[in-house]
């Protein structure tokens, strides 16, 4: 259900009856002021603007005509005008108790399927050879839960792990595998000391270096046994990651992988379309686009190199194709990226070129969807205390073991395989929480402490509440108690009808995410229901109630609460565990 949907198209034809043709969107939204309203419609201020009229007489009119039409006095209990013109509605009780039956027996819990597109979504996308570092595991987490959401949603949606599996540092590491693989082939293990090795047999051996110069032109030309070895990077290094994706619940998998080098072929018809149709011009020996958008500092147009002198292409021609093949044979509707702030500027240029080509149409969306940076308690990069980059692995395991001792401190009666599946469940929800909870456009202070604490918008203190819930709808059935027989739901306490609420406006909070690609605010949602659940478990009498009607219908809202959690949590990615 779409409360503010549905009291927009009120508003609407309210405006309608008046002869008035808005020419402004008309939207409610949730209100900020609890106290005052449920929902708020500001779009009175602009109209009247507009119409040339005084912004609260317009707002007096559609209050005027919305209380004549049907749903005021079964949906709405009141609408009124407040402050410069805004209309604050509160919804009617016995409506909202009407609108929550039934729901806990529908297991999208009232959500709606959106009209479905074709969404695809490049995220995590790691390097080959190196180990993934802090810098992926935003996205990972980020992108992931997006595909959930808009998965949830009905949209068709494509994983693609853009993995840099292409360039000329791989003559160096298939020189380097030849020699480390004929006796050693658990160097691999390692593989950032396996590509630091390489990079110094390169630096300081000739003939070293002089072979695996051969060998990237010898890949490039498509030489098997090059090939071979460098297949067997990708895979070797794909394992691993694929390990951490596992471990995080993330729904990447090897069928999903598409990196750099998939898109090596459509490079040169790229330059060459260019070139004839002057959207590109060669300088120097190299390729090069202007673009009237980016100047240098001397307000002269920037230009983009697209191919070096040596015949090399670059990470921004790879990204021109990606974006073309994406349309035009994915047929994407839409294309998020996930990737860190920094590479904001290249996207942006990849994709001005794309559109000065006309290889993806304007009603395409190209998304950034950008974040910043992890940084340490003092603010600075994430970093090991030698300066060197974090593995993922490394810091994923730390995750699971602070969660354990955690855990044996809370409730040490918890053990073997069950101690070892929740910390799991804990330290990686957190990990996950702790990220997605944040806005992303910002850096963010990773810090292990608050991510762990039961106290907060802290994975901990949702996944609590869920289990809290668990464990008490299994109390009711143990003593025969069921909220299956709820007969005529009603509203009663202003607890119990916050809660309501907030489970009515699940619907509006996953479009929310979907649309902005913003998953803190799903989180915010969670937390806030969390919240006001434990409230209203502190407050009110559940199983203790003697009033049959009134047990029944706690019982009720306390299934749903734990429904809604578990499902908000689903589209982030974080199981809820059933005690803790
Ligand atoms: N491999 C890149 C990196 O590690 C990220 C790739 C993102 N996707 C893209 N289409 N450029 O920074």
């Amino acid at each position: 259900m779409n409360i503010s949907a549905i009291l927009s198209t009120y508003a609407k034809e309210a405006i309608h009856q008046l002869g008035i043709a808005p020419g402004v969107p008309i939207t409610a939204k949730v209100s900020l002021r609890p106290e005052l309203a449920d929902y708020q419609i500001d779009s009175m201020i602009p109209l009247a603007k507009q119409l040339q009229m005084p912004p609260r007489q317009l707002a007096e009119q559609v209050v005027e005509q919305m209380r004549k039409n049907p749903p005021f006095s079964t949906m709405i209990e009141s609408v009124e005008v407040a402050g410069a013109g805004f209309i604050n509605i509160r919804l009617n009780n016995s409506w909202l108790a009407e609108a929550i039956a039934g729901l806990a027996e529908d297991p999208r819990l009232g959500v709606a399927l959106q009209a479905p597109t074709h969404i695809v979504i490049d995220y995590s996308s790691p390097n080959v050879a190196k180990e993934m570092h802090v810098g992926h595991l935003r996205s990972t987490i980020i992108g992931d839960a997006s595909v959930r959401t808009l998965r949830f949603l009905g949209h068709n949606v494509t994983k693609v792990n853009h993995i840099g599996d292409w360039g000329t540092q791989f003559g160096m590491l298939i020189a380097h595998l030849e020699d480390v693989e004929s006796h050693d082939r658990l160097t691999l293990s390692d593989l950032e000391g396996f590509y630091r090795e390489a990079k110094k047999r390169y630096d300081q051996d000739n003939d070293f270096s002089k072979r695996a110069r051969q060998y990237v032109v010898k890949l490039q030309q498509g030489d098997e046994y090059c090939r071979r070895m460098w297949q067997q990077l990708v895979e070797i290094s794909m394992q691993q990651n694929q390990q951490n994706y596992d471990l995080l619940g993330v729904s990447l998998t090897p069928a999903d992988i598409r990196g750099e080098s998939a898109y090596n072929e459509m490079l040169p018809d790229i330059i060459d379309d260019l070139l004839a149709r002057h959207i590109a011009q060669e300088e120097q020996g190299s390729v090069v686009v202007y673009l009237d958008a980016y100047k240098n500092k001397q307000g002269e147009p920037m230009g983009v190199v697209i191919r070096k002198q040596d015949g090399g292409y670059l990470y921004t021609t790879t990204d021109i194709a990606c974006a073309k093949y994406r349309y035009e044979t994915l047929n994407a509707d839409r294309v998020l990226y996930y990737i860190d702030a920094r590479q904001h500027q290249h996207l942006m240029m990849a994709w001005a070129i794309v559109r000065k080509a006309g290889y993806v149409p304007h009603d395409v969306a190209l998304e950034h969807h950008k974040f910043g940076m992890m940084l340490d308690k003092q603010g600075q990069p994430f970093k090991t205390r030698e300066g060197g980059t974090i593995k993922l692995s490394e810091l994923l395991a730390e995750a699971v073991s602070r969660a354990k001792r955690l855990i044996e401190q809370k409730s040490p009666h918890i053990v073997g395989a069950d101690l070892d599946e929740l910390a799991t469940i804990i330290g990686i929800g957190a990990v996950k929480y702790a990220d997605l909870s944040k806005n992303r456009t910002t850096d963010y202070i990773f810090d292990w402490d608050s991510m762990l604490s039961f106290e907060g918008n802290t994975a901990p203190y949702i996944q609590y509440a869920g289990a809290r819930i668990h464990s008490l709808l299994e109390k009711a059935r143990l003593q025969g108690l069921s909220w299956q027989e709820t007969q005529g739901l009603s509203v009663m306490t202003a607890e119990e009808r916050a809660i309501v609420l907030a489970i009515l406006q699940l619907e509006e909070r996953l479009n929310l995410v979907a649309r902005e690609g913003m998953p803190n605010m799903m989180c915010q949602y969670l937390f806030e229901l969390a919240s006001l659940f434990s409230r209203f478990y502190a407050n009110t009498p559940i199983l203790a109630e003697a009033d049959g009607e009134k047990r029944r219908n706690r019982l009720y809202l306390t299934q749903l609460t734990g429904q809604v959690l578990a499902l908000g949590l689903s589209t982030l990615g974080i199981r809820v565990p059933e005690r803790m």
